[in-house]
């Protein structure tokens, strides 16, 4: 089989937030190159259907193993975006995927390694042989020991693995015992060192699992690869992607730059183009309307936030930012998802939102809302991302393709993809935004400051920022060629060994 009829099986796991973008979004960049490209996730109780074409079970159930018992598993198929999809839903007691969320259940652990053990079973019972099995983020991390250990000398030897974490923050790790359901066997793992926990000899680590056993290993940025082979940045598995360095690279994420484009989207007041943006401004003061917020003069620029209400996006920040942004004469629009863990973070944000409820410059919406953000993103002037760490992050791209400058910290993904307007050190073509470094209000405020600054004293300049960053290419046709090339040189070496 030549490469360009590779199937390209893809493990994944929630169709929702970042990850949810980048799957559809690489899967869709492969499958245009010409690759077969197909999709396995659970079968969540919590997902919308009605947008799946051709969705319907299959007559035949799946089999698989756990806790030495086997379970029937039905088999669902469909079409998201284009992409096929299958959809496993195990008929097992705990109800592992009928738990009204994606994740954050108590038996993660267990839910998740049934789901990878369950996923090679389809490949093996549906006869699909696969060139590449690429899976994303810890709760897929199982797939590459169990294919080697147990699902290679059953006759699914044609794959070569890869593993994308998209935050080594989550590493799946859980007591060395619970290990065994899924059919790994963890002493003789933990003997070679494969899987224990590099801080605790009792426990099981399923990320360092992936990266010991994958062929390919890789992450959402080259600056968060750099920082994860740090003691600093490796969140414990420093050691472990020090170890195996030689596979592993950072490749920054796309974006759909179908879904995110100002030109064609139907969310906004009125869409434009870099070469005419007269309709920001109009897409500004109709949302500005639209919440109750006041009109404001020519020389009040709309700071917007977009995120998860978690430590990691730098919460002390945003908050400062709402405030600094006042006293600075601006506006500010923070659209938040809370996650359900965060009920302390919600309390505060409530009340931040109470009191600045009729405020004419600020709004605090506490929601997940699609159509809103692709206004905010339409109507904004600048776009903050303080981030205390972050992989990749994609709101900074959207942010710009929709002519929106961000403001963001030297870290990970966004040191790869915002640069600085007053650093001479960087070729002034790719400069497209403002920077920091230290995660404090200090270094913040100089950023936030020197946007306002440009942005009031001088105008046209900043209306060529606007125009010249709504022009860079985010999409993720280079990143796909990347990952291809990955895929390829792993087939090949694999072919060459065997010969
Ligand atoms: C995770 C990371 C984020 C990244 C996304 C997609 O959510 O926190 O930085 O952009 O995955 O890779």
């Amino acid at each position: 089989k030549e490469m360009n009829e590779t199937e390209i099986i893809t493990t994944f796991l929630r169709l929702v937030g970042g990850l949810g973008d980048v799957l559809t979004g690489l899967s869709k960049a492969l499958q245009k190159k010409g690759h077969l490209v197909e999709i396995v996730l659970p079968k969540y109780d919590c997902m919308n259907y009605e947008l799946i074409r051709d969705f319907k079970a299959l007559d035949v159930a799946v089999e698989s193993y756990f806790d030495g018992r086997l379970f029937k598993n039905k088999i669902w198929v469909g079409t998201v975006e284009g992409l096929p999809v299958y959809f496993i839903e195990p008929h097992h007691p705990s109800k592992f995927f009928w738990r009204g969320q994606f994740y954050g259940e108590h038996d993660d652990f267990k839910r998740f390694s049934f789901f990878s053990r369950a996923a090679l079973e389809l490949l093996l019972q549906a006869g699909k042989r696969p060139d590449i099995v690429h899976c994303h983020d810890w709760q897929t991390a199982f797939v590459a020991p169990l294919y080697w250990d147990l699902y290679v000398p059953k006759g699914l030897s044609s794959a070569r693995i890869c593993f994308t974490c998209h935050n080594f923050a989550y590493q799946g790790n859980a007591p060395a015992s619970e290990l065994a359901s899924c059919g790994l066997d963890v002493h003789q793992l933990n003997r070679q060192d494969r899987m224990q926990d590099n801080s605790s000899r009792d426990r099981v680590n399923a990320v360092k699992g992936a990266i010991v056993f994958s062929n390919i290993v890789t992450t959402v940025s080259p600056t968060y690869a750099q920082e994860m082979l740090t003691p600093e940045g490796g969140c414990g598995l420093h050691p472990t992607l020090n170890l195996h360095s030689k596979k592993f690279v950072g490749i920054l994420n796309g974006i759909d730059a179908e879904a995110w484009n100002p030109a064609t989207d139907r969310f906004l007041k009125v869409q434009y183009h870099a070469h005419d943006i007269e309709g920001k401004a109009e897409n500004k003061e109709g949302l500005r309307r639209y919440l109750g917020m006041t009109s404001a003069s020519g020389d009040q620029p709309l700071v917007a936030c977009i995120t998860r209400l978690v430590p990691q996006k730098g919460v002390h920040l945003i908050r400062h930012a709402l405030f600094r942004t006042l006293e600075l004469g601006g506006q500010f629009i923070l659209l938040v998802w809370i996650m359900a863990l965060g009920i302390l973070l919600m309390r505060e944000f409530e009340e931040i939102g109470n009191h600045f409820r009729d405020h004419e410059h600020a709004r605090l919406l506490l929601k997940y809302d699609e159509s809103l953000s692709h206004l905010i993103y339409a109507a904004s002037d600048m776009f903050i991302i303080p981030s205390l760490f972050e992989p990749c992050g994609l709101t900074q791209m959207i942010a710009m393709r929709y002519g929106s400058i961000p403001i963001a910290r030297k870290t990970g993904g966004l040191n790869d993809s915002v640069f600085d307007l007053d650093d001479n050190s960087i070729p002034v073509q790719y400069r497209n935004g403002f920077t920091f470094l230290t995660a404090d209000e200090q270094a913040f405020n100089s950023a936030l400051e020197r946007a306002f600054y440009h942005y009031k004293n001088n105008v046209d300049e900043w209306k060529q920022l606007v125009q010249k960053v709504m022009t860079i290419d985010f999409s993720w046709d280079s990143s796909a060629l990347l990952y291809e090339e990955l895929y390829m040189k792993s087939v090949t070496r694999a072919k060459t060994a065997n010969r």
